[in-house]
C-alpha cells in the first residue's frame, strides 16, 4: 500500500473542514502534511500509521516512492479521474511533493506527533480526540481488507473520538468501485449516527462524498 502525501488543502476539501477543534487524529496519516500544518495552527494534532514503525531512512524511501507510484495508479485509470479540483497533473504533483517535504521535516523535528499503530487497534484512549479523520484507507482498500475488518476499524475510530469521525472517500482505489456492504456497516454501527455528506472535492469521478459518524 502506498504511503501517500496529501496536503492540508486536500484534507480541508476532502473533509469539508472550516475550523478545526482542539484535538484531531489523522488515522492512516502516511506522508500527509495535515498533522504538521494543523499543529502549526495551534491544534493538538496526532498522526498514526503502521509505517511509522519503519526506520527513518525506510520511511523516507516509502514516502518518496509513493509519489510516482500514486501518479501511475491515476495514469492506469485515467478515465476514472477528473481534474476540476487540481486543475492539472502538474499542480497535483507539486502539492504532493510539498506535502511530503513538510511531513518529512516535521516527523524529524517533532517525532512525538507521529505514532506507530494501526486499525483495528489504536494505541489511544477512549474519546481522546475531538475529531478523527481517515483519508484513503477505509473503503479505498476494500480489496485488501474485508467487511469484518471494516466494521472493527470503524468501531475503533468511533472509540477514540469524542465527537465525530470523518472518512473519505467512500469508493475503492483505482477505478472507484463502490463498496457494496457500506449500508450494512452503517446499520451495524447503530446507535452511532451516520451521514453521507457531499464535499467540495472530487478526484476519482463521482467520489465527492464523505462519511460522518457522530457519537
Ligand atoms: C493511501 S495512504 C493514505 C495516506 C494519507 N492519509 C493521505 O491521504 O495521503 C494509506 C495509508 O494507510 C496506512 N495503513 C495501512 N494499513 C493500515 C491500518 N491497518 N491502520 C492504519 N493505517 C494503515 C498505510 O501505511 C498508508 O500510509
Amino acid at each position: 500500500m502506498l504511503v501517500t502525501s496529501r496536503s492540508y488543502q486536500e484534507y480541508e476539501a476532502m473533509f469539508d473542514l472550516s475550523e478545526l477543534p482542539g484535538s484531531v487524529l489523522d488515522c492512516c496519516a502516511g506522508g500527509s502534511s495535515f498533522t504538521a500544518e494543523a499543529a502549526a495552527r495551534g491544534v493538538d494534532a496526532v498522526a498514526v500509521d503502521p509505517a511509522y514503525e519503519l526506520p527513518a531512512a525506510e520511511l523516507l524511501e516509502s514516502v518518496r516512492r509513493s509519489l510516482p507510484d500514486g501518479a501511475q495508479i491515476v495514469d492506469q485509470h485515467a478515465g476514472s479521474f477528473v481534474w476540476t479540483w487540481y486543475g492539472d497533473p502538474g499542480r497535483r504533483d507539486e502539492m504532493r511533493i510539498e506535502a511530503a517535504d513538510r511531513f518529512l521535516q516535521d516527523v524529524s523535528v517533532t517525532p512525538e506527533r507521529y505514532v506507530a499503530g494501526g486499525l483495528p487497534a489504536l494505541p489511544f484512549e477512549d474519546g481522546q480526540f475531538d475529531l478523527v479523520l481517515c483519508s484513503h484507507l477505509i473503503f479505498t482498500w476494500a480489496g485488501t481488507y474485508d467487511r469484518d475488518w471494516h466494521l472493527a476499524a470503524l468501531r475503533e475510530l468511533i472509540r477514540v473520538s469524542r465527537d465525530e469521525v470523518r472518512i473519505f472517500p467512500l469508493v475503492q482505489q483505482g477505478a472507484g468501485e463502490p463498496v457494496r456492504y457500506l449500508p450494512e456497516l452503517l446499520d451495524a454501527l447503530r446507535p452511532v449516527r451516520s451521514e453521507i455528506r457531499k464535499v467540495p472535492y472530487e478526484f476519482q469521478a463521482g467520489a465527492d462524498e464523505m462519511l460522518v459518524l457522530t457519537r
